[in-house]
């Protein structure tokens, strides 16, 4: 097993471990490493831009590399080296020339002030002082009034990064000075291709089905993806990760007990659908398991046989969702609602 991942499930900061050091380490994110490159190659990096795109994909990690490039002593081509002293001083947060606020942490007005201060000071190792705002839609209205003058008076020096989750909450009169690049959902080609290589550097023995079943149970967010395996390679102990035990990580019913479940409604064996719902382990989330039977008639409404049964089933499947999603007690609405689908295949 990986001592890399032991020692760093200790202090609990797990995927810092592989926050990519380089551009050429970042999983895909291709147009926004294509413009960033570009821009920073030709000397032409806007004053500020906001990163904005879903939870764990890289916002963070790429508005780094873009401050790493200006300090870097061994830049490459198209690529800061990721080794050198600057580059891990990027990394640790411990230089003078980047400055990293967390606005999800620090709401007041003084604590972004005391940041745009440092402004008027020139940078102390390369031409460029950065600012990286993370969560800069959980800027206060003050803290966005002081910011936006900032950007508006700020020297030649300095460069904004923003990162958001969420931006339509950023305001018009920031974004409108910023440029905006979208970061997107990693493919699950994309996780698959890069936990493959990485199980096989860091020696972890996984099973192919697992790696793939660990692409789709993180949503596109590489974060997840990550703390998920960290879980799965503790939990194995020195063995095989398979795709069993990422179930039971996941809180997720086994392939075979969702196979079973989906044959039970198929038949219109009601009273079973009930009865192997009853039975799941209570750590197992009724949620997922809708989740997972709808994935698993999805693949049979591709199947000849019975694809009319399957695609009626899927049609009251998603409804059942949609009708859960609304109300807060939905463990006892999906119960009832797939003993429900089932015994409507039986009566027909
Ligand atoms: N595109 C990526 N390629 C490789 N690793 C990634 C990528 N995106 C995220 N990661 C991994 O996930 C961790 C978190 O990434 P990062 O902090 O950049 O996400 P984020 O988009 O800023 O998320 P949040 O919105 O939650 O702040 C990184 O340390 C890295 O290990
Ligand atoms: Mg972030
Ligand atoms: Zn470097």
């Amino acid at each position: 097993m990986s001592e890399n991942i032991l020692d760093n499930v200790s202090d609990g900061n797990i995927s810092i471990a592989y926050r990519p050091h380089k551009f050429n380490e970042v999983v895909g994110q291709f147009v926004a490493l294509k413009l960033l490159k570009s821009a920073l190659i030709n000397d032409r990096l806007p004053r500020s831009m906001v990163l904005y795109g879903p939870s764990g994909v890289g916002k963070t990690t790429l508005a780094r590399l873009v401050a790493a490039w200006y300090v870097c002593e061994n830049r490459e081509h198209d690529d800061v080296c990721g080794v050198c002293s600057m580059c891990c001083a990027v990394q640790d947060g411990t230089i003078s020339d980047i400055l990293e606020f967390d606005a999800a942490s620090n709401t007041s007005i003084e604590d972004i002030r005391e940041i745009l201060d440092q402004c008027d000071y020139a940078p102390q190792y390369s031409s460029q002082k950065v600012f990286i705002i993370d969560e800069a839609h959980m800027l206060s209205r003050n803290a966005i009034a002081a910011l936006l003058k900032t950007l508006e008076e700020a020297p030649n020096h300095v460069r904004f990064i923003l990162a958001t989750t969420e931006i339509e909450k950023i305001p018009d009169a920031i974004r409108s000075r910023c440029l905006s690049i979208a970061l997107h959902d990693v493919s699950r080609l994309q996780m698959c291709d890069y936990f493959k290589h990485l199980c096989i550097e860091k020696n972890i023995k996984i099973e192919d089905g697992a790696i793939t079943l660990l692409a789709s149970l993180s949503n596109g967010s590489m974060r997840e993806a990550i703390s998920i395996l960290n879980q799965a390679v503790l939990l194995a102990n020195g063995s095989v990760v398979d795709v069993a035990l990422l179930h039971s990580i996941m809180s997720y019913a086994s392939n075979e007990i969702i196979d079973q479940l989906v044959g039970f409604i198929a038949d219109g064996k009601f009273v079973q659908v009930f009865e192997t719902i009853s039975a799941l382990d209570e750590n197992i989330s009724i949620l997922s398991v809708l989740d997972q039977v709808m994935e698993n008639v999805q693949k049979k409404c591709h199947e000849p046989l019975n694809k009319e049964k399957y695609l009626k089933i899927l049609i009251d499947l998603n409804r059942l969702k949609q009708d859960a999603a609304k109300i807060s007690a939905f463990d006892a609405m999906i119960t009832v609602g797939l003993t429900e689908i089932a015994y409507q295949v039986h009566s027909v």
